[in-house]
């Protein structure tokens, strides 16, 4: 199999690159080869944002969040792998300069001089990115964000210098100062140039396949199942920048566009595989409004942009935030090997710690949850120590569905309480039939001590984790028990726990 350079679009023109290594990052390679140093590395891991970029795709038709023709997405440089830039726009801090008019400095840069944003500035181009994307969005949609929506598209930016006030003026200063705009036609043209159907061969060192059909997927995955199957790189990034792991051979799943898509079909809705977190959880969070706090604290926006919902319920972390969501909506899997796809109820998925069933040269192809009778309610708690952009201590996925007064389905999956995310068996069969009240709430909260026996670890204790599972099922009462029950949003504080209690 032939290889050719990874082209991309970069500071104006077309970049080709033959001679990096397929796990080069997008942050090293634009800090050592570009010497585009403006973008920072702070923690190497997705989490602080200083290496903050954006990315530029030719925008799918009716795509609302469209700037002039281009989808633009924050991501992280430092968990991005290079030849993932094939076929794409990378805008780094130092392209906002084109933006503007000569010599004066972007509105989001102007802004945050003027509010005082940046002390050590080691932060600041990352935020300057984060407000630039969020600058294009808000001005092509002609309106301007809220404080909290501006506080939710930085949650991915970190900073330990300003207490992030001065960086919320900013970004909304940067819109009462004269508009610029990215001139998005010669992006478009250079991108169009350097589309292909075909599917993308690299190599240099290891073999990077990058398909663009569910079926060329299908076959290299088939054909080559100990290659490492890649989609958002927001864990396996990681695996690279601080486990030293070599990936080998890697067959890249983000150019399959019909993995990319969230759809209602007949059976339900279906989630492709390779679809963003941030597209799975807006279509979850529209259909069940109650789940639009864990869509949010779900990581960051740029994780969200890049990460997919098939590659957190395959990678099977036991703390998985999507699992005991999807578990409580009976979401089924879709797994598909070459052209055979079979289905199987998500709850049946794990094995094990970090194990499924997944045959090999299988992968996820999709995830769909059925229509669910309207008398179904859906509640997901997370639990973690910092609000924004954190792992969870524990996160729970709840649905009941009452006839009358008594409990004819009920669904408790809870996440960082075992090896694998599951539903509390024993606890469900205490309600089932029952009439939903203090009594059973209590039989269902002694049940959960014989479904998990959670561990101690860094984020809490097992006692904590013992505690708020059996706190989140009180809630999930007061919530949805039929006498007045309290509105989610009264009891949607979140629990940031002291180190003590911990
Ligand atoms: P990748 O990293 O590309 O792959 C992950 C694993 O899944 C690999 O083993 C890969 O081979 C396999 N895989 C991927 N797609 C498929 C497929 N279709 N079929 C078979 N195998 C597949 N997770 C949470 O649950 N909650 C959080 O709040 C959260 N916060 C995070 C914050 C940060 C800063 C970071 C870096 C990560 C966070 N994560 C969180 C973890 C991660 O973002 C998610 O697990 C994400 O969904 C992984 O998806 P991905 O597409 O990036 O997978
Ligand atoms: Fe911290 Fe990339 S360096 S998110
Ligand atoms: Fe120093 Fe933000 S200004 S980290």
């Amino acid at each position: 199999m032939s290889t050719r350079p990874i082209r991309f679009f970069h500071r104006g023109q077309i970049v080709e690159v033959t001679d990096a290594a397929p796990t080069t990052s997008v942050l090293d390679w634009l800090r050592e080869d570009a010497r585009c140093t403006g973008t920072k590395e702070g923690c190497n891991e997705g989490d602080c944002g200083a290496c903050t970029v954006v990315l530029g795709t030719l925008a799918a038709p009716g795509d609302a969040d469209a700037v002039r023709g281009l989808s633009l997405q924050t991501v992280n440089a430092c968990i991005q792998f290079l030849p993932t830039l094939e076929g794409k726009a990378l805008f780094s801090v130092e392209d906002l300069k084109a933006i503007s008019p000569a010599g004066a400095l972007h509105p989001a840069q102007q802004a945050m001089v003027d509010c005082h944003g940046s002390q050590c500035g080691f932060c600041t181009p990352g935020f300057v990115m984060s407000l630039w994307s969020s600058y294009e969005h808000h001005c092509a949609q002609g309106r301007t964000p809220t404080r909290q929506a501006l506080a939710d598209e930085l949650s991915g930016n970190l900073c330990r210098c300003t207490g992030y006030r001065p960086i919320l003026d900013a970004g909304q200063r940067m819109f009462e100062l004269p508009r610029v705009a990215l001139d998005t036609a010669p992006v478009i043209a250079a991108l169009q140039r350097i589309a292909s159907g075909e599917t993308f061969e690299y190599e240099r060192g290891a073999r990077f396949h990058a398909p663009k059909t569910l079926e060329a997927l299908a076959g290299l995955r088939e054909a080559k199942p100990d290659a490492r199957l890649l989609a958002g790189s927001t864990d396996i990034g990681l695996w690279v920048n601080k486990q030293f792991r070599d990936l080998g051979e890697i067959v890249y799943l983000g150019e399959v566009k019909e993995l990319q898509r969230v759809e209602t079909r007949d059976d339900g809705l279906w989630i492709g595989a390779g679809a963003s977190l941030e597209d799975a959880w807006r279509a979850l969070a529209q259909r069940w409004p109650a789940l639009t706090d864990v869509w949010l604290r779900f990581a960051s926006p740029p994780i969200r942009h890049a990460g997919t919902m098939g590659g957190n319920i395959a990678n099977g972390s036991p703390i998985g935030d999507s699992a005991p969501v999807l578990m409580a909506l009976d979401a089924q899997l879709e797994l598909r090997k070459g052209a055979t796809v079979r289905r199987m109820p998500l709850t049946d998925f794990y094995v094990d710690y970090m194990k499924n069933r997944l045959e090999r040269g299988e992968f996820v192809q999709a995830i769909v949850i059925p229509d669910l009778p309207a008398r179904r309610t859906v509640r997901a708690y997370k639990i973690s120590k910092r609000f924004d952009c954190d792992i969870s201590a524990l996160c729970a996925g709840l649905s009941i569905e009452l006839d009358g007064e008594s409990v004819s389905a009920v669904r408790l999956a809870f996440g960082g309480l075992a090896g694998i995310v599951k539903r509390a068996a024993k606890a469900e069969a205490a309600l089932l039939g029952q009439p939903w009240n203090e009594k059973s709430l209590a039989a269902a909260q002694a049940a959960l001590a014989e479904d998990f026996t959670p561990l101690s670890d860094m984020r809490a204790s097992a006692d904590y984790r013992r505690q708020v599972a059996a706190n989140l099922l009180q809630r999930f009462w007061l919530e949805t028990r039929t006498a007045n029950p309290l509105p989610a949003s009264a009891t949607s504080v979140f629990a940031t726990m002291t180190h003590e209690e911990a």
